[in-house]
């Protein structure tokens, strides 16, 4: 429930930009984090289909920090003051930080998914397999590749993969023959798998076994079949919240120059989940 109580003229306010933004986990996580810091700060979600008057609202409100979602991630690059050299790279923005009216952005959603693969290996020399040619992978290969792994991209259409490799310096194939590419850790960056399909699979069953981890970016549901069929087959498995966690980690800690409460906002977000019908 808001803290009505605790709000005053001084409470500084966060959020995120999107369209739709009712679903959002964001709200719960960063204001669990603002309690626990006992930070004098709301987030709160705005549904946005004016991206150019919402960024003028940031700077004339001024809103201290946003979370940005689809379908807002490219557009709103144009509209603030300074992109950070990845996120120019990734071509996406989810994170507006408002230093005194200057507007810059950021993408924390590569460092999410670079943080929830280190807390179980090494990336660099690691070979990558990628599924997925969309804006997730573009944020999910690009930080991997300035982590220094060699990364493979694979898509339905290939073309999408062609263009993020040859961006990136990776090898790309179509969905065929995935049983030839050579690789420790499997990434899937697609929706397949994702409510209310969740008995499909990204790839074949049978090429499972060869990896050591597998990852799924997918958290609806949390436990995906990829990830089920990847744990009988011996893989180590991370899940899409965690991706989702640590990216909201990593907005948190710029916008208040903090550490984030991890477990506090963990906890949110498994309880969220665990409502979620
Ligand atoms: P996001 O921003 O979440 O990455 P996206 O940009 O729409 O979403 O990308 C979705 C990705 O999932 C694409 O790589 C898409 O493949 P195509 O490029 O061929 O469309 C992939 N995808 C979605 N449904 C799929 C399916 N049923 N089988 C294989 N790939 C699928």
């Amino acid at each position: 429930m808001p803290q009505h109580q605790k709000i005053d003229a001084t409470t500084v306010v966060y959020g995120i930009i999107g369209h739709p933004v009712a679903h959002s986990l964001s709200p719960a996580m960063h204001n669990a984090a603002f309690e626990a810091m006992q930070i004098n700060a709301v987030y709160l979600a705005f549904d946005v289909t004016d991206i150019d008057s919402a960024v003028g609202g940031i700077r004339s409100l001024g809103i201290k920090g946003l979370s940005v979602t689809i379908p807002h991630k490219v557009t709103v690059m144009g509209l603030i003051d300074e992109v950070d050299p990845v996120a120019t790279q990734i071509g996406a923005v989810n994170t507006i930080v408002n230093r005194q009216g200057h507007l810059y952005g950021a993408n924390t959603d590569w460092i999410g998914a670079v943080k929830a693969l280190e807390e179980q290996t090494k990336l660099a020399g690691k070979k990558v397999l990628v599924i997925g040619a969309g804006g997730s992978s573009r944020a999910v290969c690009t930080g991997l590749v300035h982590q220094g792994s060699q990364v493979h991209i694979a898509n339905r259409t290939e073309e999408k993969a062609e263009r993020i490799a040859q961006a990136l310096g990776c090898s790309w194939s179509g969905l065929d023959n995935l049983q030839d590419i050579q690789a420790q850790i499997l990434i899937n960056t697609t929706s397949v798998g994702m409510e209310p399909d969740i008995d499909k699979l990204p790839v074949p069953e049978d090429i499972l076994e060869r990896y050591d981890i597998v990852m799924d970016i997918v958290y609806a549901p949390i436990d995906t079949m990829l990830l089920q069929k990847a744990r009988a087959a011996g893989c180590k498995t991370i899940n899409g919240l965690r991706m989702l966690l640590l990216q909201a980690v990593a907005q948190f800690e710029m916008w208040t120059g903090s550490q984030a409460p991890m477990e506090v906002m963990e906890h949110v977000l498994s309880q969220k989940m665990a409502h979620t019908p």
